[in-house]
């Protein structure tokens, strides 16, 4: 199968006059097969990518979204600590950079993140009387998914709340308001705008009957029969039990890029009806978070991996 792909690829780098300089250099990098094009043909909504200001702004960062992926997660610039460090003084400037190229450039957008106990501002951990803290919330919620109602269309309303045992984290938002936060959230979020699916989002969700699984099918059974409009969830065949309308694979990175490794997650998204997207945190290696690991989709010279490779064979 690999050796059907480099014969897709060979015409189109043979096509390319030999001075056509940068732009054609750029191209050869872009992978010949889009893995969002053959996702979206497998019946599934879209296949995409963490990034930033910064990393569109440096070629071929947005070359290779814009050719090869079809939604894009913003990495840190939606963070609330990014977006509002100080109280009252927005830094909106990132994010919306991301959110226009997108729209400009066909992609999705999934809102990363609302409600995390990480990268929050000093000012916000300090809160310690509840109705402070709702009416904090309150209005992140709704200044945030208000400015971008009608472009976002899936929010990460409340990230990696669940310790592993299925509990709910300890953090401001649990000390002070116990679960009500995640109700609060969510139904300001509906409010500011009724078209997002609206997420909860969390990690090391891949394993059956383990306890973050169970609480977390349990929990989002609880909140939605109290009328928390929750969509979705991110991760899989357990979770897909739960009432939501789809799960999905927000943040995909494996370390080293396993061939068998990204094609079995792209076969369980396959396999479970209500998985709708998966998106890998980050296009090339050298810009990922987990440094020297080599765990995304492109190498540190932009190239397409095996595992891009083989989903590709997977998917067509
Ligand atoms: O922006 C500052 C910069 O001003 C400063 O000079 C520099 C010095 O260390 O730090 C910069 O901030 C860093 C930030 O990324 C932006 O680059 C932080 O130190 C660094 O901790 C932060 O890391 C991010 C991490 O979340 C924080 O928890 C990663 O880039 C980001 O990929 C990672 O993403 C998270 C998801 O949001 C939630 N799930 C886990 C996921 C990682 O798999």
């Amino acid at each position: 199968m690999k050796s059907a792909l480099a014969l897709l690829a060979a015409p189109l780098v043979a096509a390319l006059p030999s001075d056509m300089g940068k732009a054609s250099a750029l191209k050869q990098r872009q992978a010949p097969v889009s893995i969002h094009e053959a996702f979206v043909g497998a019946g599934k909504e879209f296949f995409g990518a963490a990034t930033d200001q910064g990393l569109l702004q440096r070629e071929p960062n947005a070359a290779i979204i814009r050719a090869n992926f079809g939604q894009v997660t913003h990495e840190n610039s939606m963070k609330w600590g990014s977006l509002e460090a100080n109280r009252g003084s927005y830094n909106w400037g990132p994010a919306d950079e991301v959110v226009d190229w997108a729209v400009a450039n066909g992609q999705l957008v999934r809102g990363h993140t609302l409600i995390w106990h990480s990268q929050l501002p000093q000012w916000v951990e300090g809160i310690t009387d509840a109705e402070e803290l709702r009416e904090v919330i309150r209005n992140h919620v709704s200044t945030t998914v208000g400015r971008y109602a009608g472009r976002i269309h899936h929010w990460d309303v409340v990230n990696e709340i669940l310790a592993e045992d299925g509990s709910l984290r300890d953090s401001v938002f649990s000390r002070v308001l116990g679960e009500e936060f995640v109700k609060i959230a969510f139904e300001v979020a509906r409010e500011t705008d009724p078209s997002a699916v609206l997420y909860i989002n969390d990690y090391n969700l891949d394993q059956a009957n383990y306890g973050k699984v169970n609480g977390m099918v349990s929990l989002v059974q609880k909140w939605v029969n109290e009328g928390v409009p929750i969509d979705g969830i991110a991760a899989l065949e357990q979770l897909a039990s739960a009432p939501v309308g789809e799960v999905a694979i927000t943040e995909l990175d494996i370390a080293q890029a396993p061939v068998e490794d990204y094609t079995a997650v792209v076969q369980a998204c396959l396999n479970v009806e209500k998985c709708t997207a998966i998106t890998v945190w980050g296009v090339g290696d050298a810009d990922s978070w987990r440094r020297g690991e080599d765990p995304l989709l492109f190498d540190n010279n932009f190239n397409p991996k095996p595992a891009y490779d083989a989903i590709i064979d997977l998917l067509s």
